[in-house]
This record gives structure tokens, C-alpha cells and sequence, in this order.
């Protein structure tokens, strides 16, 4: 195999392998995203409550995060327990596959791109994501704390 040959093998692998981070980061993240919406949004209460008092000092606080990952990102923003730090973080997505962090669990994901909020609210992203915090169902949020057995101290 020349070095041609070699190189363009090597960027079809790349280009399939990127292209797989994408699928599986699409289908994962919005599986969160519609799990999660459908709720009566508000203060987040209990495990999950806790946790976000706890790590970002009140709930407005954590929204205010939230909120400006959101504007600053181009695709996700996801509050997310780290494992190894033991601490709930919001952090920011540009696509389907940046900018996930290993060991840790999206809890909330917001959705960002374009096609979240276009058709209802054109340039308004602000507007969506406030809809958005007024629809998230924290029972599920709170199952999933559970189910990933979350440690709440
Ligand atoms: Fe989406």
C-alpha cells in the first residue's frame, strides 16, 4: 500500500468512526432529553434537589449555569455527576459528540441545536430554555440519581 492509499484508508476510519460517536451521541442524548421533558419543572426536589444545592449552592444558581451553557453552546449543555470528582457540573456540547467527560452521567440534557427551538421560537433561544426548565420532570431526573446509585450525602 503506498502512502496515498494508507492515508486515504486511514481517513475513512476516521471519518467512520467520528460518524459513530455522532449516532451513538445523538440517539444518547436525546434519549435523556425527551425522558426527562413532559414535567411541571420548577425547584428540582428531592436526591437530585440535594445535589444541585450542594454543588452549585442553590438551585438558582444552578439554573443560572445552566442557562448560560446553554446560550454558549452550539449543540448540548448537561448537568452531569463526575465519579471521580464526586460532584454534579454542568457541562457544554458543541455536537452530538463534543464535549462528553469520562466517568460522568448526564442527568440533564438540554438541547441546543437549532432544531430544539426554531419552529416556536426563531432566534430566541433564551425563551426555549427558560420552556425547557418549565417542562423538565424531576421524578425521572430523581429515578435516574437512584438508578446510577448517585451517592447523596
Ligand atoms: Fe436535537
Amino acid at each position: 500500500m503506498d502512502l496515498a492509499a494508507a492515508n486515504q484508508v486511514y481517513s475513512d476510519v476516521r471519518a467512520l468512526k467520528i460518524d459513530l460517536t455522532f449516532a451513538i451521541g445523538g440517539i444518547k442524548n436525546h434519549e435523556i432529553y425527551f425522558d426527562h421533558l413532559g414535567g411541571e419543572g420548577g425547584d428540582p426536589d428531592g436526591a437530585i434537589g440535594g445535589l444541585i444545592e450542594r454543588d452549585f449552592d442553590s438551585a438558582d444558581a444552578w439554573r443560572a449555569d445552566l442557562r448560560a451553557s446553554g446560550m454558549a453552546g452550539r449543540g448540548w449543555a448537561w448537568t452531569a455527576y463526575d465519579w471521580d470528582e464526586g460532584r454534579l457540573f454542568n457541562y457544554v456540547g458543541d455536537a452530538q459528540n463534543t464535549f462528553p467527560v469520562w466517568n460522568a452521567t448526564p442527568l440533564v440534557a438540554l438541547d441546543v441545536y437549532e432544531h430544539a427551538y426554531f419552529l416556536d421560537y426563531q432566534t430566541d433561544r433564551a425563551a426555549y430554555i427558560e420552556a425547557f426548565l418549565r417542562n423538565l420532570d424531576w421524578s425521572v431526573v430523581n429515578h435516574w440519581v437512584g438508578a446510577y446509585r448517585v451517592p447523596i450525602e
